[in-house]
Protein backbone atom coordinates (compact mmCIF):
# COMPACT_ATOMS: atom_id res chain seq x y z
CA UNK A 1 0.00 0.00 0.00
CA UNK A 2 1.27 3.31 -0.90
CA UNK A 3 2.56 5.81 2.51
CA UNK A 4 -0.98 7.92 2.04
CA UNK A 5 0.08 11.61 3.19
CA UNK A 6 -2.77 11.84 5.45
CA UNK A 7 -1.50 14.14 7.70
CA UNK A 8 -0.97 17.58 9.00
CA UNK A 9 -0.67 19.72 5.70
CA UNK A 10 3.12 21.43 5.64
CA UNK A 11 4.10 24.86 5.70
CA UNK A 12 1.38 26.95 2.80
CA UNK A 13 -1.54 28.60 3.59
CA UNK A 14 -3.52 25.69 6.16
CA UNK A 15 -0.29 25.70 8.33
CA UNK A 16 -0.70 29.69 8.52
CA UNK A 17 -4.29 29.48 9.41
CA UNK A 18 -3.91 27.01 11.82
CA UNK A 19 -1.42 29.47 14.15
CA UNK A 20 -3.62 32.29 13.43
CA UNK A 21 -6.33 30.24 15.15
CA UNK A 22 -4.08 29.47 17.82
CA UNK A 23 -2.88 33.15 19.15
CA UNK A 24 -6.39 34.43 18.38
CA UNK A 25 -7.76 31.49 20.96
CA UNK A 26 -4.75 32.76 23.18
CA UNK A 27 -5.38 36.17 23.56
CA UNK A 28 -8.26 35.27 25.69
CA UNK A 29 -7.24 34.79 29.76
CA UNK A 30 -9.11 31.66 30.92
CA UNK A 31 -9.54 29.99 34.90
CA UNK A 32 -7.42 27.26 34.90
CA UNK A 33 -10.34 25.47 36.77
CA UNK A 34 -12.33 25.42 33.23
CA UNK A 35 -9.60 23.84 31.46
CA UNK A 36 -10.96 20.37 30.59
CA UNK A 37 -8.87 17.18 29.43
CA UNK A 38 -9.01 15.32 26.25
CA UNK A 39 -7.85 12.14 25.23
CA UNK A 40 -7.62 11.18 21.87
CA UNK A 41 -7.59 7.90 20.86
CA UNK A 42 -6.47 5.91 17.20
CA UNK A 43 -7.32 2.97 15.98
CA UNK A 44 -4.16 1.07 16.81
CA UNK A 45 -5.38 1.95 20.56
CA UNK A 46 -2.29 4.94 21.17
CA UNK A 47 -3.52 7.54 23.24
CA UNK A 48 -2.93 10.77 23.93
CA UNK A 49 -4.39 13.49 26.99
CA UNK A 50 -4.19 17.05 26.38
CA UNK A 51 -5.63 20.17 28.14
CA UNK A 52 -8.21 21.92 26.34
CA UNK A 53 -9.38 25.69 27.42
CA UNK A 54 -13.10 26.27 27.17
CA UNK A 55 -12.57 28.78 24.19
CA UNK A 56 -9.87 26.48 22.50
CA UNK A 57 -10.79 24.25 19.75
CA UNK A 58 -9.76 20.36 20.10
CA UNK A 59 -7.59 21.16 17.27
CA UNK A 60 -5.93 24.39 18.28
CA UNK A 61 -5.10 22.59 21.49
CA UNK A 62 -3.91 19.64 20.10
CA UNK A 63 -1.47 21.75 17.83
CA UNK A 64 0.13 23.87 21.13
CA UNK A 65 0.39 20.51 22.75
CA UNK A 66 2.56 18.61 20.38
CA UNK A 67 -0.20 16.37 19.41
CA UNK A 68 -0.98 15.74 15.72
CA UNK A 69 -4.34 15.15 14.20
CA UNK A 70 -5.17 14.78 10.51
CA UNK A 71 -6.74 18.02 9.18
CA UNK A 72 -7.14 20.03 6.28
CA UNK A 73 -9.59 23.38 5.75
CA UNK A 74 -10.00 24.25 9.59
CA UNK A 75 -13.13 25.83 8.90
CA UNK A 76 -15.42 23.32 9.14
CA UNK A 77 -15.75 22.09 5.20
CA UNK A 78 -14.13 19.29 4.44
CA UNK A 79 -14.85 16.68 7.30
CA UNK A 80 -11.26 15.48 7.18
CA UNK A 81 -10.74 16.09 10.93
CA UNK A 82 -13.97 14.05 12.61
CA UNK A 83 -13.76 12.37 15.27
CA UNK A 84 -16.52 10.09 17.16
CA UNK A 85 -17.15 11.20 20.73
CA UNK A 86 -16.77 8.42 23.27
CA UNK A 87 -17.27 10.34 26.81
CA UNK A 88 -18.20 13.62 27.57
CA UNK A 89 -19.93 17.01 26.26
CA UNK A 90 -17.94 18.20 22.88
CA UNK A 91 -20.37 20.80 21.91
CA UNK A 92 -19.96 22.06 17.58
CA UNK A 93 -19.58 25.98 17.00
CA UNK A 94 -22.76 26.95 15.29
CA UNK A 95 -21.14 30.35 14.37
CA UNK A 96 -19.06 28.19 10.97
CA UNK A 97 -20.28 25.74 9.15
CA UNK A 98 -19.91 22.34 9.13
CA UNK A 99 -19.56 19.08 6.40
CA UNK A 100 -21.02 17.25 9.00
CA UNK A 101 -24.38 15.45 8.60
CA UNK A 102 -27.38 15.75 11.08
CA UNK A 103 -27.47 12.08 11.86
CA UNK A 104 -23.47 11.86 12.08
CA UNK A 105 -23.50 14.88 14.91
CA UNK A 106 -26.54 12.60 16.62
CA UNK A 107 -24.26 9.84 16.57
CA UNK A 108 -21.92 11.78 18.47
CA UNK A 109 -19.20 12.74 15.49
CA UNK A 110 -17.31 16.12 15.84
CA UNK A 111 -15.38 18.03 13.55
CA UNK A 112 -12.40 18.85 15.96
CA UNK A 113 -11.46 21.97 14.23
CA UNK A 114 -14.74 23.39 15.05
CA UNK A 115 -15.45 21.66 18.43
CA UNK A 116 -15.41 22.82 21.58
CA UNK A 117 -15.25 21.05 24.91
CA UNK A 118 -17.85 21.54 27.79
CA UNK A 119 -16.52 18.39 29.96
CA UNK A 120 -13.28 16.12 29.74
CA UNK A 121 -13.90 13.76 27.04
CA UNK A 122 -12.58 10.65 25.28
CA UNK A 123 -12.62 11.07 21.44
CA UNK A 124 -11.71 8.39 18.87
CA UNK A 125 -10.13 8.28 15.69
CA UNK A 126 -11.11 6.60 13.39
CA UNK A 127 -7.23 5.66 11.79
CA UNK A 128 -4.01 4.32 13.47
CA UNK A 129 -1.57 6.98 14.69
CA UNK A 130 0.77 5.49 12.21
CA UNK A 131 -0.81 7.63 9.68
CA UNK A 132 0.82 10.71 11.36
CA UNK A 133 4.53 9.96 10.75
CA UNK A 134 3.28 9.62 6.79
CA UNK A 135 4.57 12.56 4.45
CA UNK A 136 2.22 15.58 4.37
CA UNK A 137 0.60 16.59 1.00
CA UNK A 138 2.56 17.57 -1.89
CA UNK A 139 2.27 20.79 -4.11
CA UNK A 140 2.88 20.86 -7.95
CA UNK A 141 2.32 21.91 -11.03
CA UNK A 142 0.34 19.72 -13.69
CA UNK A 143 -0.85 19.54 -17.18
CA UNK A 144 -3.88 18.22 -18.72
CA UNK A 145 -3.28 15.54 -20.74
CA UNK A 146 -6.71 15.24 -21.32
CA UNK A 147 -10.69 16.59 -20.42
CA UNK A 148 -13.22 14.43 -21.85
CA UNK A 149 -16.76 14.64 -21.69
CA UNK A 150 -17.92 11.38 -20.27
CA UNK A 151 -21.75 11.87 -19.73
CA UNK A 152 -23.77 15.15 -19.91
CA UNK A 153 -22.53 16.34 -17.13
CA UNK A 154 -19.07 15.29 -16.10
CA UNK A 155 -15.99 15.63 -17.31
CA UNK A 156 -13.07 13.20 -16.98
CA UNK A 157 -9.73 15.20 -16.49
CA UNK A 158 -6.35 13.37 -16.96
CA UNK A 159 -3.26 15.27 -15.76
CA UNK A 160 -0.18 14.65 -15.91
CA UNK A 161 2.14 15.23 -12.69
CA UNK A 162 5.74 16.34 -13.09
CA UNK A 163 8.51 13.27 -11.94
CA UNK A 164 9.63 15.02 -9.01
CA UNK A 165 5.59 16.05 -7.41
CA UNK A 166 6.30 13.49 -4.42
CA UNK A 167 2.38 12.65 -4.23
CA UNK A 168 1.60 9.28 -2.68
CA UNK A 169 -1.90 8.16 -2.21
CA UNK A 170 -4.29 5.98 -0.86
CA UNK A 171 -7.03 4.96 -3.10
CA UNK A 172 -10.25 7.14 -1.88
CA UNK A 173 -8.01 9.98 -0.97
CA UNK A 174 -8.62 13.52 -2.72
CA UNK A 175 -6.16 16.55 -3.92
CA UNK A 176 -7.27 20.35 -4.07
CA UNK A 177 -6.82 22.49 -7.77
CA UNK A 178 -6.41 25.58 -8.29
CA UNK A 179 -8.96 26.57 -11.12
CA UNK A 180 -7.06 27.31 -13.80
CA UNK A 181 -7.12 31.45 -14.27
CA UNK A 182 -8.35 32.06 -10.88
CA UNK A 183 -7.64 31.86 -7.51
CA UNK A 184 -10.07 29.31 -6.71
CA UNK A 185 -9.63 25.96 -5.11
CA UNK A 186 -11.73 22.76 -5.45
CA UNK A 187 -11.31 19.19 -3.95
CA UNK A 188 -11.50 16.07 -6.30
CA UNK A 189 -11.16 12.19 -5.74
CA UNK A 190 -8.48 10.64 -7.53
CA UNK A 191 -10.19 7.84 -9.58
CA UNK A 192 -6.64 6.78 -10.79
CA UNK A 193 -4.29 4.53 -8.17
CA UNK A 194 -0.99 5.27 -7.53
CA UNK A 195 0.73 3.13 -9.74
CA UNK A 196 -0.80 5.29 -12.46
CA UNK A 197 1.20 7.84 -12.00
CA UNK A 198 2.94 10.11 -13.33
CA UNK A 199 -1.10 10.39 -14.72
CA UNK A 200 -4.14 10.85 -12.36
CA UNK A 201 -8.00 10.72 -13.18
CA UNK A 202 -10.62 12.91 -11.60
CA UNK A 203 -13.78 12.63 -12.66
CA UNK A 204 -15.80 16.03 -12.36
CA UNK A 205 -19.20 16.71 -12.35
CA UNK A 206 -20.08 20.02 -14.25
CA UNK A 207 -22.96 22.49 -12.65
CA UNK A 208 -25.10 24.64 -14.41
CA UNK A 209 -22.73 27.41 -12.80
CA UNK A 210 -19.72 27.38 -10.65
CA UNK A 211 -15.76 28.27 -10.93
CA UNK A 212 -14.53 24.60 -12.07
CA UNK A 213 -17.36 24.02 -14.17
CA UNK A 214 -17.47 27.04 -16.28
CA UNK A 215 -13.80 25.76 -16.68
CA UNK A 216 -14.26 22.21 -17.90
CA UNK A 217 -17.12 23.86 -20.29
CA UNK A 218 -15.29 26.60 -21.70
CA UNK A 219 -12.06 26.59 -21.57
CA UNK A 220 -10.68 23.46 -20.95
CA UNK A 221 -7.57 22.37 -23.37
CA UNK A 222 -4.89 19.47 -22.97
CA UNK A 223 -1.78 22.20 -21.96
CA UNK A 224 -3.43 23.46 -19.72
CA UNK A 225 -1.44 24.01 -16.03
CA UNK A 226 -2.88 23.30 -13.08
CA UNK A 227 -1.50 24.01 -9.45
CA UNK A 228 -1.97 20.58 -6.97
CA UNK A 229 -1.86 19.64 -3.97
CA UNK A 230 -2.60 16.50 -1.84
CA UNK A 231 -3.90 13.63 -0.81
CA UNK A 232 -5.95 14.79 1.62
CA UNK A 233 -8.85 12.96 3.43
CA UNK A 234 -9.55 9.60 5.63
CA UNK A 235 -11.62 8.17 3.13
CA UNK A 236 -9.98 5.04 1.94
CA UNK A 237 -9.66 1.17 1.91
CA UNK A 238 -9.88 -0.28 6.01
CA UNK A 239 -8.76 -3.52 6.93
CA UNK A 240 -11.62 -5.70 7.17
CA UNK A 241 -12.38 -9.72 5.88
CA UNK A 242 -15.84 -8.68 5.39
CA UNK A 243 -18.49 -8.10 2.87
CA UNK A 244 -17.47 -4.05 1.21
CA UNK A 245 -20.52 -2.41 0.25
CA UNK A 246 -19.82 0.84 -2.04
CA UNK A 247 -22.52 3.72 -2.72
CA UNK A 248 -21.68 5.67 -5.09
CA UNK A 249 -23.49 9.03 -6.55
CA UNK A 250 -22.80 10.66 -9.51
CA UNK A 251 -18.78 11.14 -9.78
CA UNK A 252 -18.71 9.84 -6.34
CA UNK A 253 -17.87 6.58 -8.45
CA UNK A 254 -14.36 7.92 -8.29
CA UNK A 255 -12.82 6.99 -5.39
CA UNK A 256 -14.85 3.49 -5.58
CA UNK A 257 -12.46 3.17 -8.90
CA UNK A 258 -9.00 3.22 -7.41
CA UNK A 259 -10.25 1.37 -3.98
CA UNK A 260 -11.64 -1.63 -6.66
CA UNK A 261 -8.33 -2.01 -7.93
CA UNK A 262 -6.30 -1.57 -5.06
CA UNK A 263 -8.37 -5.38 -3.90
CA UNK A 264 -8.20 -6.60 -7.28
CA UNK A 265 -4.26 -6.62 -6.63
CA UNK A 266 -4.63 -6.82 -3.18
CA UNK A 267 -2.40 -11.09 -2.79
CA UNK A 268 -4.58 -13.65 -1.06
CA UNK A 269 -8.70 -14.02 -0.76
CA UNK A 270 -10.55 -10.84 -1.75
CA UNK A 271 -13.69 -9.62 -0.07
CA UNK A 272 -16.82 -9.50 -1.89
CA UNK A 273 -17.98 -6.42 -2.63
CA UNK A 274 -21.18 -4.93 -3.69
CA UNK A 275 -21.04 -1.88 -5.46
CA UNK A 276 -24.32 0.57 -6.10
CA UNK A 277 -23.66 2.96 -8.40
CA UNK A 278 -26.70 5.43 -9.67
CA UNK A 279 -27.11 9.22 -11.29
CA UNK A 280 -30.61 11.18 -12.06
CA UNK A 281 -30.97 10.34 -15.46
CA UNK A 282 -29.47 7.86 -18.11
CA UNK A 283 -27.62 10.83 -20.12
CA UNK A 284 -25.84 11.09 -16.59
CA UNK A 285 -24.33 7.58 -16.07
CA UNK A 286 -21.01 7.19 -16.91
CA UNK A 287 -18.58 4.19 -16.92
CA UNK A 288 -20.85 1.69 -17.16
CA UNK A 289 -19.09 -0.84 -19.52
CA UNK A 290 -16.23 -0.02 -17.38
CA UNK A 291 -17.66 -1.53 -14.37
CA UNK A 292 -18.75 -4.44 -16.71
CA UNK A 293 -14.91 -4.87 -17.18
CA UNK A 294 -14.23 -4.77 -13.50
CA UNK A 295 -16.62 -6.85 -12.85
CA UNK A 296 -14.73 -9.56 -15.08
CA UNK A 297 -11.88 -9.40 -13.69
CA UNK A 298 -13.16 -9.67 -9.87
CA UNK A 299 -15.48 -12.04 -9.60
CA UNK A 300 -16.54 -10.92 -6.12
CA UNK A 301 -17.87 -7.76 -7.28
CA UNK A 302 -21.36 -7.07 -7.75
CA UNK A 303 -22.44 -3.80 -9.29
CA UNK A 304 -25.78 -2.29 -9.29
CA UNK A 305 -26.39 0.23 -11.55
CA UNK A 306 -29.82 2.02 -11.38
CA UNK A 307 -30.91 5.57 -13.06
CA UNK A 308 -33.27 7.94 -10.74
CA UNK A 309 -35.61 9.77 -13.56
CA UNK A 310 -35.61 7.00 -16.66
CA UNK A 311 -36.38 7.35 -20.30
CA UNK A 312 -39.50 5.14 -21.67
CA UNK A 313 -36.80 2.63 -23.14
CA UNK A 314 -34.56 2.39 -20.33
CA UNK A 315 -34.60 -1.44 -19.36
CA UNK A 316 -32.60 -0.98 -16.19
CA UNK A 317 -32.68 -0.70 -12.64
CA UNK A 318 -34.84 2.74 -11.39
CA UNK A 319 -34.25 4.52 -8.48
CA UNK A 320 -31.28 6.20 -6.29
CA UNK A 321 -28.04 3.87 -5.70
CA UNK A 322 -29.59 3.38 -1.89
CA UNK A 323 -32.99 2.26 -2.09
CA UNK A 324 -32.02 -0.67 -4.64
CA UNK A 325 -30.28 -2.01 -2.14
CA UNK A 326 -31.94 -4.68 -0.06
CA UNK A 327 -31.00 -7.14 3.14
CA UNK A 328 -30.71 -10.10 0.63
CA UNK A 329 -27.64 -8.17 -1.21
CA UNK A 330 -26.05 -7.90 2.27
CA UNK A 331 -24.67 -11.23 3.50
CA UNK A 332 -23.34 -10.71 6.86
CA UNK A 333 -24.26 -7.33 8.51
CA UNK A 334 -22.44 -7.35 11.48
CA UNK A 335 -18.65 -8.34 9.35
CA UNK A 336 -19.76 -5.70 6.31
CA UNK A 337 -17.91 -2.44 5.68
CA UNK A 338 -19.21 0.55 4.25
CA UNK A 339 -18.08 2.81 1.86
CA UNK A 340 -20.50 6.07 0.89
CA UNK A 341 -19.50 8.77 -2.00
CA UNK A 342 -21.23 11.83 -2.95
CA UNK A 343 -24.02 14.20 -2.18
CA UNK A 344 -24.87 14.75 1.45
CA UNK A 345 -28.40 14.10 0.99
CA UNK A 346 -27.33 10.58 -0.48
CA UNK A 347 -25.08 9.73 2.21
CA UNK A 348 -27.73 10.77 4.57
CA UNK A 349 -29.96 8.44 3.57
CA UNK A 350 -27.57 5.40 3.10
CA UNK A 351 -26.45 6.07 6.25
CA UNK A 352 -29.88 5.30 7.60
CA UNK A 353 -30.56 2.54 5.34
CA UNK A 354 -27.32 1.04 6.14
CA UNK A 355 -27.68 1.19 9.59
CA UNK A 356 -31.53 0.04 9.34
CA UNK A 357 -30.26 -3.31 7.56
CA UNK A 358 -27.73 -3.95 10.47
CA UNK A 359 -24.37 -2.89 9.21
CA UNK A 360 -22.64 -1.23 12.35
CA UNK A 361 -22.49 2.65 12.45
CA UNK A 362 -18.57 2.41 12.97
CA UNK A 363 -18.03 0.30 9.54
CA UNK A 364 -19.70 3.27 8.16
CA UNK A 365 -16.78 5.49 6.23
CA UNK A 366 -18.02 8.20 4.01
CA UNK A 367 -16.62 11.07 1.49
CA UNK A 368 -19.43 14.03 1.19
CA UNK A 369 -19.26 15.90 -1.66
CA UNK A 370 -20.31 19.17 0.17
CA UNK A 371 -19.96 22.22 -1.74
CA UNK A 372 -17.95 24.62 0.37
CA UNK A 373 -14.76 22.88 0.38
CA UNK A 374 -13.18 24.96 -1.80
C1 LIG B 1 -13.54 16.00 -0.24
C2 LIG B 1 -14.28 16.37 -1.51
C3 LIG B 1 -14.08 15.63 -2.67
C4 LIG B 1 -14.77 15.96 -3.83
N1 LIG B 1 -14.57 15.19 -4.93
C5 LIG B 1 -15.29 15.46 -6.05
C6 LIG B 1 -15.14 14.64 -7.21
O1 LIG B 1 -14.35 13.69 -7.25
N2 LIG B 1 -15.91 14.94 -8.28
C7 LIG B 1 -16.80 16.00 -8.29
O2 LIG B 1 -17.48 16.21 -9.31
N3 LIG B 1 -16.93 16.80 -7.21
C8 LIG B 1 -16.19 16.57 -6.10
N4 LIG B 1 -16.32 17.39 -5.03
C9 LIG B 1 -17.11 18.64 -5.18
C10 LIG B 1 -16.18 19.72 -5.79
O3 LIG B 1 -15.15 20.03 -4.87
C11 LIG B 1 -16.89 21.03 -6.13
O4 LIG B 1 -17.67 21.46 -5.05
C12 LIG B 1 -17.77 20.92 -7.37
O5 LIG B 1 -17.00 20.42 -8.46
C13 LIG B 1 -18.36 22.28 -7.76
O6 LIG B 1 -17.33 23.18 -8.08
P1 LIG B 1 -17.60 24.44 -9.02
O7 LIG B 1 -16.40 25.31 -8.90
O8 LIG B 1 -18.01 24.01 -10.38
O9 LIG B 1 -18.86 25.14 -8.36
P2 LIG B 1 -18.82 26.31 -7.26
O10 LIG B 1 -18.29 27.55 -7.87
O11 LIG B 1 -18.15 25.78 -6.04
O12 LIG B 1 -20.37 26.45 -6.92
C14 LIG B 1 -21.32 27.11 -7.74
C15 LIG B 1 -22.73 26.83 -7.26
O13 LIG B 1 -23.06 25.43 -7.27
C16 LIG B 1 -23.35 24.94 -5.96
N5 LIG B 1 -22.60 23.68 -5.84
C17 LIG B 1 -21.26 23.56 -5.69
N6 LIG B 1 -20.90 22.27 -5.62
C18 LIG B 1 -22.03 21.55 -5.74
C19 LIG B 1 -22.29 20.17 -5.77
N7 LIG B 1 -21.29 19.25 -5.65
N8 LIG B 1 -23.57 19.78 -5.90
C20 LIG B 1 -24.57 20.69 -6.02
N9 LIG B 1 -24.37 22.03 -6.02
C21 LIG B 1 -23.12 22.46 -5.87
C22 LIG B 1 -22.83 25.95 -5.02
O14 LIG B 1 -23.58 26.01 -3.83
C23 LIG B 1 -22.97 27.24 -5.84
O15 LIG B 1 -24.28 27.72 -5.76
C24 LIG B 1 -15.65 17.07 -3.85
C25 LIG B 1 -15.84 17.83 -2.69
C26 LIG B 1 -15.17 17.48 -1.54
C27 LIG B 1 -15.39 18.28 -0.32
S1 LIG C 1 -10.12 20.41 8.98
FE1 LIG C 1 -11.96 20.31 10.09
S2 LIG C 1 -13.48 20.19 8.58
FE2 LIG C 1 -11.67 20.53 7.43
Amino acid sequence: MSRGALAVPRGGGDETMMNAEVEEMEDTAVCEVDVRSVTVRFSDGVEHAFPVRPDQTILAAAKEHDVRLVHQCLTGSCGTCVTRVASGKVRMSTARGTSLLPSEAAEGFRLTCTSFCDSDAVLQFDYPSSVLDEPGPARCTAEVADAAWVASNVVRLTLRLPKDAGLEFRSGQYVRVQVPGTEEWRSYSMASTVADLPELVLLLRVLDAGVMSDYLRSRARAGDLIELEGPFGMFYLREAKGQHIMIAGGTGLAPMLGMLEDIRMRAGRKPKVLLSFGCASEDNLFYVDELDVRAAWLPGLKVKVAVANPGEAYRGLVGNPVEVISAADISDPATAVAYLCGPPPMIESARAHLERLGVLPENIHAEHFSASAA
